[in-house]
């Protein structure tokens, strides 16, 4: 796929279907999309191809499983369906601005991912044809354009020219879908947002990601930017001088949101590390069990040693992982190495020829790293992704770079990804280091056991999480703190973690910067998770624990160390003790779990937090 830059501002999940029960297809499909937004959801539906009676809709605020009460069987039987699952952009979260919309006869109904850049200028150019907008969204003006063209447009042409005209006179990103009375087929049109296109026994079905389609389908062909079709039950319909796509076997299958013996899928992920951790490792260390050996990338090895730089681009619970993955890469090799925010990418000063920029991203949408990635190939950089979701946007633009194999992540905030990132980075840091073997062969040792560590960590770790959960609770936000480097990176990610899940203002930072300013926030009892590995930074570490102590104070510990740091814990958090550079494995579980405890005490949903997307496809 060709990748263009102004083509990738995705957002939203839509499904649309062609089948004996469309409807029943669609919800069931909007289900399996809703992590890509769930601030409210809606259908709309046509029962017999021919009739020309205005199109059934059903939207609501909320979950999926709010529309599935609303519709109540209403939409049974239904022949042609298409349906949405929205994350606010264009206005408020509300029934009006929720999709599908409408032209004001009802005969027309459309579902739309994206942004439409010129939204407001369409709307002066509709009002002055006498339409008027009911809702706040960019999308409506889509739905009047497409009523006013087909009413006026010449005789003898088709539905799909009077889309592909309105198509024409749009600026920005969108997937759509669209059906019209009377008409049999669901429109479609992508630029700069996915869209699948699925076939099998039970009918034609279009998606946003290929996940609703495992089970359903046994073909699917990947729509490009520039295309827009009519899918009918006979194939798929295309202006005279466009191709049609190529269908391509789906493989594998859909693993189901099912939290199984636990509460969250939140909770089940944090328990899944240690078979994700085996996953992302294995195959990836040589039978000797001395080296790693990340494949998939374009350069080899020794090319990569040659370089420049390698910058990490990614963004959130990504880009702190890619801290991590940098301080490896520059403790490993000679390389220069830095991680950037994708949003802030200064791509003119540190890409050229001889760079490689690496996105690292679960969704492999994120359209801030896409964007990244870029930037970086224009200013001549080598680009490969580390992306756990298969065939994503992302995997498919670079082309080259490695799988995280971490199995489907459901819940919002990022638990097992965030680990098998760091995993593969290690690898990847190792499998193009030259430092000596005996040191190599002792840390990739200790990395194979990892999935048994974490595991006992997962069964031991209960009682001082919950006093830890307590106390923050009852105390106020916390402060994070860690140092030197590795440690730092996990105190950022916790307190994005208890943010996203607790809605409890978290800060994070060095120890060594508190007494910079932030010792100002200190107060008796205000508590401090202190991260304190038994590396080279422990004695600092302690002295920054003292240093808020002394000023009232309460300390969640988590450390490996059985030394005397542990009697400065309030409440001591004990992780297994590993070697010093896996260290952000062992000790983000308890951060995990404390953020979970924090957000389910407070009633948090927290595998759908408020505000956020599973699939952050905006800038
Ligand atoms: C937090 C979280 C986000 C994502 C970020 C990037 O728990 O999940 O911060 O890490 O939005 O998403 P991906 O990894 O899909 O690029």
């Amino acid at each position: 796929m060709k990748y263009n830059r102004q083509l990738l501002e995705l957002m939203c999940g839509i499904f649309g279907c062609i089948a004996d029960d469309a409807a029943a297809m669609v919800l069931e499909g909007l289900r399996k999309l809703e992590y890509r937004g769930y601030d409210s959801a809606g259908l709309a539906a046509i029962f017999s191809p021919g009739d020309s009676s205005p199109i059934e809709t059903e939207k609501t605020t909320g979950y999926v499983s709010e529309l599935v009460s609303k519709v109540n069987g209403r939409f049974d039987g239904a022949k042609i369906s298409i349906g949405h699952t929205r994350w606010a952009t264009h206005g408020g979260v509300t029934d009006q601005n929720a999709h599908p919309h409408s032209s004001n006869d009802g005969n027309i109904t459309i579902v739309h991912n994206g942004i439409i850049e010129n939204s407001a200028e369409l709307s002066n150019r509709l009002n002055n044809l006498g339409y008027s907008l009911s809702s706040e969204t960019d999308t409506e003006v889509i739905v009047h354009l497409l009523d006013h063209e087909i009413k006026t447009q010449p005789d003898g042409l088709l539905i799909l020219d009077a889309f592909c005209t309105v198509i024409s006179k749009l600026r920005g990103s969108w997937a759509l879908a669209a059906i019209v009375s009377g008409h049999e087929g669901i429109l479609v049109s992508r630029s700069g947002a996915p869209l699948v296109i699925g076939r099998g026994e039970a009918g034609i079905s279009v998606s946003s990601d290929v996940l609703p389609f495992y089970g359903a389908c046994s073909e699917v062909a990947y729509m490009n930017d520039g295309d827009n079709f009519l899918l009918t039950t006979n194939g798929i319909v295309a202006q005279d001088d466009v191709e049609k796509p190529t269908f391509e076997a789906l493989e594998g299958v859909y693993d189901e949101e099912d939290p199984g013996i636990f509460p969250h899928m939140m909770l089940k992920e944090i328990h899944d590390q240690p078979t994700s951790l085996s996953n992302v490792l294995s195959g990836r260390i040589s039978a000797d069990g001395v080296n790693a050996e990340l494949s998939g990338f374009d350069l080899s090895p020794a090319e990569i040693r040659k370089l420049e730089r390698i910058n990490l681009v990614a963004c959130g619970t990504a880009y702190y992982a890619s801290e991590i993955i940098s301080s490896y890469i520059r403790k490993f090799t000679c390389i220069r190495s830095e991680a950037f925010i994708a949003s802030e990418f200064p791509a003119k000063s540190v890409c050229s020829q001889n760079t490689l920029t690496i996105g690292v991203s679960q969704s492999g949408e994120t359209k801030d790293t896409l964007d990244a990635l870029f930037e970086a190939k224009k200013y001549g950089s080598n680009v490969s992704s580390l992306c756990n979701v298969i065939g994503s946007t992302m995997s498919r633009m670079t082309g080259n770079g490695a799988y995280l194999h971490a199995g489907p992540e459901f819940a919002v905030a990022s638990t097992k990804v965030f680990s098998n990132m760091v995993a593969a980075g290690l690898l990847f840091a190792l499998t193009i280091s030259d430092i000596p073997n005996l040191e190599k062969k002792k840390l990739v040792q200790d990395l194979r056991k990892l999935p048994n560590i974490i595991s006992s960590q997962l069964i031991d770790a209960d009682e001082a999480i919950e006093q830890a959960a307590n106390l923050i609770l009852e105390n106020g936000p916390p402060i994070f703190i860690g140092r030197g480097g590795l440690s730092s990176y996990i105190a950022k990610e916790g307190a994005l973690k208890m943010m996203e899940i607790s809605y409890i203002p978290c800060i994070s930072l060095p120890g060594g910067e508190l007494k910079h300013g932030p010792i100002a926030l200190i107060t008796q009892g205000s508590p401090v998770v202190a991260l304190v590995p038994s590396d080279s930074k422990l004695n600092l570490m302690e002295t920054s624990i003292r240093e808020c102590k002394s000023r009232g104070a309460k300390i969640i510990l988590i450390t490996d160390s059985e030394g005397p740091i542990s009697e400065l814990a309030d409440i001591l958090i004990q992780t297994t003790q590993t070697h010093p550079d896996l260290s952000p494995f062992t000790h983000i579980i308890p951060i995990q779990l404390l953020a979970y405890q924090v957000g389910v005490e407070k009633g948090v949903n927290v595998d759908r937090p408020r505000n956020l997307a599973k699939s952050v496809t905006v800038v």
